[in-house]
């Protein structure tokens, strides 16, 4: 019977989703493991690693209970019967499919890990992205163990979005089970069948699971692509991209999530799986499928640079000494991840231009020094965005943080060189009542206001 429970890898999937299966499942044993000792001492903390709403309150209730944080690999592995594996698998940065594919070290050690230690049959769970067919290398190593174990490789990605990993995980819209094995897909089920529906843990072979992890991300990177792509050409035309995205919506084939136009998607997901699905059909001999997907990610690169085009071009063609507040840095609201954000692309342009940079975020600041750490320039950090802005000639606001929102733009306009301006790279602030105030106001895929 089912007891033991452990997850390698104690990131931004492994952590939260390991914490709720926990919460719901007491009559389990949950540990999780890393090789990163400051990590797992953090979870071990008052202080969590990761900034997640509701995560800190699932986290007390059953940490020391029946969810553990712990260093000790091997003994986890020992003692486990199921073995969820998340840990990171970045893009390539060097040899083959460099800039492209998965960088599949961290899964191959953990697969040697639980060769060298394991001493009993186990089920393990793909719980990280990972290129289609992984799961086949997997178990080919696990094969090797040369002992006789018996491994069955269950896929099972993890469909949370940082932000809302809480409310995500306790009620998923779906549960996706890939396997060869139907005790094992059983075995996995059955976890979540503690509180999700039945119809909604759904099962496909393998293969399926894997490509629909990938597909998931692309189709909504997609989307955001295409609405930005629009929010450029209602820039000169004079359309409105919120009141087209709204009335577009409305059509329930389209929907009207996921919709919103901005600066471009981060996050360490989607760019990662849509490169993957673009090396995976150049491999497959599909340059013209590659090409197409391909094009999603220029076109999100294009709406940072073109964000940053158009700060020179109204500031009159120079930033340079110019001081810059960047209010957000985070890749969405609600999370102090700064992976693949666009905030790091625009800053850097901002610093190459000679910008004196000031960036504000309430969760993020830890990892934006170390996104910047070699980047040439003036920049500073701050987590009060009053003093961020003092002196300064622009807001820039790349993250949709609610709290900027509600700052009083009266007392920021009083403390900003004048022509004021702000740069709305999430069209979250009221337009109208900041060109009211005084400034000059730029919002993405609608008309400019200015004074001039
Ligand atoms: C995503 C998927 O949503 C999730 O299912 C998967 O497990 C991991 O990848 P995440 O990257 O955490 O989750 O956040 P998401 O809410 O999807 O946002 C991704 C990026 O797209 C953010 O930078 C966000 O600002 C941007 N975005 C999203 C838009 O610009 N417009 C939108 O309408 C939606
Ligand atoms: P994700 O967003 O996919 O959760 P993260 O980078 O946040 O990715 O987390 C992955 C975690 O996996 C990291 O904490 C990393 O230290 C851990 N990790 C990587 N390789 C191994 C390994 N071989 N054994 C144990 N943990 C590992």
């Amino acid at each position: 019977m089912l007891k033991n429970i452990v997850c390698i890898g104690a990131g931004y999937v492994g952590g939260p989703t390991m914490a709720v299966i926990a919460d719901r499942c007491p009559e389990y044993t949950v540990t999780v493991v890393d090789i990163n000792a400051a990590r797992i001492e953090a979870w071990n903390s008052g202080n969590l690693p990761i900034y997640e709403p509701g995560l800190e309150e699932v986290v007390r209730r059953c940490r020391g209970r029946n969810l553990f944080y712990s260093g000790d690999i091997a003994g986890a592995i020992r003692q486990a019967d199921v073995i969820f594996v998340s840990v990171n698998t970045p893009t390539k940065t060097f040899g083959t499919g460099a800039g492209k594919a998965a960088d599949l070290q961290y899964l191959e050690k953990t697969a040697r890990s639980i060769i060298k230690y394991a001493e009993s049959d186990k089920i393990v769970v793909e719980k990280s992205t990972l290129p289609v067919r992984t799961a086949q290398a997997l178990g080919r190593v696990l094969e090797a163990n040369g002992r006789g174990l018996k491994f069955r490789i269950v896929s099972n990605p993890e469909f949370l979005a940082e932000g809302t990993a809480i409310r995500d995980l306790n009620a998923p819209d779906r549960v996706l089970i890939g396997g060869l094995d139907a005790d094992a897909i059983e075995t996995v089920a059955s976890i979540y069948a503690h509180w999700v529906p039945r119809e909604k843990i759904i099962t496909t072979n393998l293969w399926s699971s894997e490509l629909t992890k990938l597909v998931s991300n692309a189709l909504l990177a997609q989307r955001v692509s295409s609405v930005n792509s629009i929010s450029a050409l209602c820039e000169k035309t004079g359309a409105d991209i919120d009141e087209v995205t709204a009335a577009a919506g409305l059509d329930s084939r389209i929907g009207k999530k996921f919709l919103k136009a901005g600066i471009g998607f981060g996050g360490s997901c989607f760019k990662k799986d849509i490169l993957n699905l673009v090396y995976l059909c150049g491999y497959y001999g599909l340059p013209e499928v590659a090409a197409y997907w391909e094009q999603v990610v220029k076109m999100n690169d294009f709406q940072a640079k073109r964000f940053v085009g158009k700060m020179l071009s109204s500031m009159f063609n120079t930033v340079a000494d110019k001081r810059i507040a960047v209010f957000g840095f985070a890749f969405k609201a609600d999370t102090g991840d700064t992976r693949e954000s666009p905030a790091i692309a625009v800053t850097r342009q901002l610093l190459e231009e000679h910008a004196l940079v000031r960036i504000c975020d309430p969760k993020a600041i830890e990892n934006a020094r170390l996104d910047l750490a070699e980047t040439e320039g003036d920049v500073s950090f701050f987590t009060d965005p009053y003093l961020a802005a003092e002196g300064t000639h622009a807001i820039a606001l790349l993250t949709d943080w609610q709290e900027f929102r509600n700052l009083d733009y009266r007392k920021l306009y009083d403390m900003m060189e004048k022509p004021a301006f702000i740069f709305d790279g999430r069209n979250l602030l009221d337009a109208g009542m900041l060109f009211d105030i005084g400034f000059n106001v730029y919002p993405i895929g609608k008309k400019e206001r200015t004074h001039f």
